[in-house]
Parts: C-alpha cells; sequence; structure tokens
C-alpha cells in the first residue's frame, strides 16, 4: 500500500492536513501520541472517504522512535510515497531560566526526529525514484529571536536542510519543500506555554496553510511561505540585518521575560 505518513496528525496543520489529503483519496498514517484522537480521526477519515488509514502511536522524542516508526511501516508493506514532518512545538522565555530537558526535547522533535525520518523514508523513495517530502518548518525561522531563540534556530535548521536536500534529490524525481507558516490557529500556544497575549493578530487557520502547502507542491517549489503578511515579514527578516531585528525584538520582549534585571 502507497502511503502519506503526517507526523503530529493528532491536531492542528497535521490534522488539516490529514483530512484535506484523505478528501483527495490519500491513503494515510497518522503519528502523533494521543491514541484516542488518532483513532477517532482514523475512523472517521475511513468511513468518510473510503480510504485506508492507519494509526501509530508514539512519542517521537523516545529512544530510537523514528526507528520503531519507519520499521512498524516497513512490517505492514507501507510504502511512503508522502511524508509530511509536521511534528513540533516551541517555547518562550529567557533561555537561561528555561527548562533545558525541554529545550533538547524540542530539538530531538523538531530537528533530529525530521532529519532521521527524512533519511530513513529517502532510500526508498530513492530506488522508487519518485516522492514527495513536506517539512513544516516556521516563518520564525528567517531571523534569530531573542526570547524565541531555540524554536527559531530550530525552523532556521528546518528550512535551510530542506532547501539543500530539495536539490540534491530533484534528479531522483523526489520533490522536497519546507513549508513557513505564520501565526496560526492550533493548539502550538498551549503546548509550547506560549501567553495567548503574544499570539499575533490575523492568524491563518490550518486549512489555509494545507492549501498553500499544496499549491506549492503543485507549483514544484522547495519553500513556500503561509500568507502575504508573513511573506513580507520574511523578505522585510531577510533584508534587516540580524544585530537590528534582534535588538528591536529584545526590547519588545525584556520586560516580559526579565523585568528590571
Ligand atoms: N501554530 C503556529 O502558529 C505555527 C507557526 C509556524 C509553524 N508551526 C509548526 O507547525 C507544526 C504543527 O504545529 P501546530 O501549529 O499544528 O500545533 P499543534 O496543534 O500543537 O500540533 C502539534 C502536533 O505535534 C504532535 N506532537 C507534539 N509532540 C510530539 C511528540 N513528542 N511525539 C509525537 N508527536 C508530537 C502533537 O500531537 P500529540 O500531542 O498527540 O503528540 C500534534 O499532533 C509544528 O512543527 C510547528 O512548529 C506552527
Amino acid at each position: 500500500m502507497k502511503a502519506t505518513l503526517i507526523t503530529g496528525a493528532s491536531s492542528g496543520i497535521g490534522e488539516a492536513f490529514a483530512r484535506r489529503l484523505a478528501a483527495e483519496k490519500h491513503d494515510l498514517v497518522l503519528v502523533a501520541r494521543s491514541e484516542d484522537k488518532l483513532r477517532g480521526l482514523r475512523d472517521e477519515l475511513m468511513a468518510e472517504h473510503k480510504i485506508t488509514a492507519h494509526f501509530i502511536a508514539i512519542d517521537l522524542t523516545a529512544f530510537e522512535a523514528d526507528k520503531q516508526l519507519f520499521e512498524e511501516t516497513e512490517k505492514h508493506g507501507i510504502e511512503v510515497n508522502w511524508l509530511i514532518n509536521n511534528a513540533g512545538f516551541g517555547s518562550m522565555g529567557d533561555f537561561a531560566k528555561l527548562d533545558l530537558d525541554r529545550e533538547l526535547q524540542m530539538i530531538d522533535l523538531n530537528v533530529s526526529c525530521l532529519v532521521s525520518l527524512t533519511h530513513r523514508y529517502l532510500q526508498k523513495m530513492r530506488e522508487r525514484r519518485s516522492g514527495n517530502i513536506i517539512n513544516v518548518s516556521s516563518a520564525a525561522g528567517f531571523q534569530p529571536i531573542p526570547f524565541f531563540a531555540t524554536y527559531a534556530a530550530t525552523k532556521a535548521f528546518v528550512t535551510s536542510f530542506s532547501e539543500a536536500i530539495a536539490e540534491e534529490n530533484r534528479p531522483f524525481g523526489i520533490q522536497v519543500m519546507a513549508l513557513c507558516p505564520g501565526s496560526t490557529k492550533t493548539n502550538f500556544f498551549k503546548a509550547s506555554n506560549i501567553d495567548r497575549a503574544l499570539q499575533v493578530k490575523g492568524q491563518q487557520t490550518p486549512e489555509e496553510v494545507v492549501e498553500t502547502a499544496l499549491n506549492g507542491v503543485t507549483r514544484g517549489r522547495t519553500k513556500i511561505v503561509s500568507g502575504w503578511a508573513n511573506y513580507l515579514g520574511a523578505v522585510m527578516g531577510a533584508i534587516a540585518p540580524n544585530a537590528l531585528t534582534t535588538r528591536f525584538i529584545a526590547k519588545a520582549l525584556r520586560s516580559k521575560y526579565q523585568g528590571k534585571e
């Protein structure tokens, strides 16, 4: 069975990908930790769209989780021809005061797991000379962001890595794209312990982000920013010197995270 594997499919952008691609008759492998949500979504999508869907409930930050996930799909004879590396979370605050284990877990999920799954499934895609990989990055990755430092850096990695391997894999008929959403209405802010007051106005819906992503795939893009305001922000971020941007952002957030220190 050929299938699209989506990490972080239990909510937000991942769930929106699952719903949209099920409607387009993709068979699916849904991955996240929340077993009940995945089971419910699988049952609903199978009944509504007459597709085949599996779910694998797994903590992708656990030791060798990526290997376990890959072996599970191999065992069931699933050919992952679309891989959507979407699971991720963030954290905000004064880096020196943030919980180190949580910061490292974020790097494990947003970076290490994404790299491992990409590497594992690429081998098979190369053999078949076809495949599609969407790595969910963020507009936050276009510049260093004080008090959002680790998260922004993980997403800078994801975008750079994805654009580089997109070219490596072009001759093999494999398309790789970095998807860079801006602020999107999902569970991200709660899961990342980010104050509601810091949520940017004019958020996109996960469905809008997925629409942009699929347009990007159709147009053969290696990077796509979702939303015009986010695109303009990305352009400004690329033009402005990092020293200026970081000082400006730090000034706006310093009193919140460092008080009068
Ligand atoms: N929302 C935004 O403003 C925004 C903007 C730019 C980029 N993004 C990126 O978009 C992606 C999706 O986030 P979202 O906004 O849709 O947030 P979300 O609603 O919180 O979804 C995150 C998904 O990741 C899964 N996940 C989290 N930790 C996991 C773990 N250890 N193992 C396996 N799965 C895990 C969650 O499921 P379980 O809890 O069930 O495991 C959930 O399905 C992330 O990479 C995020 O960085 C979001």
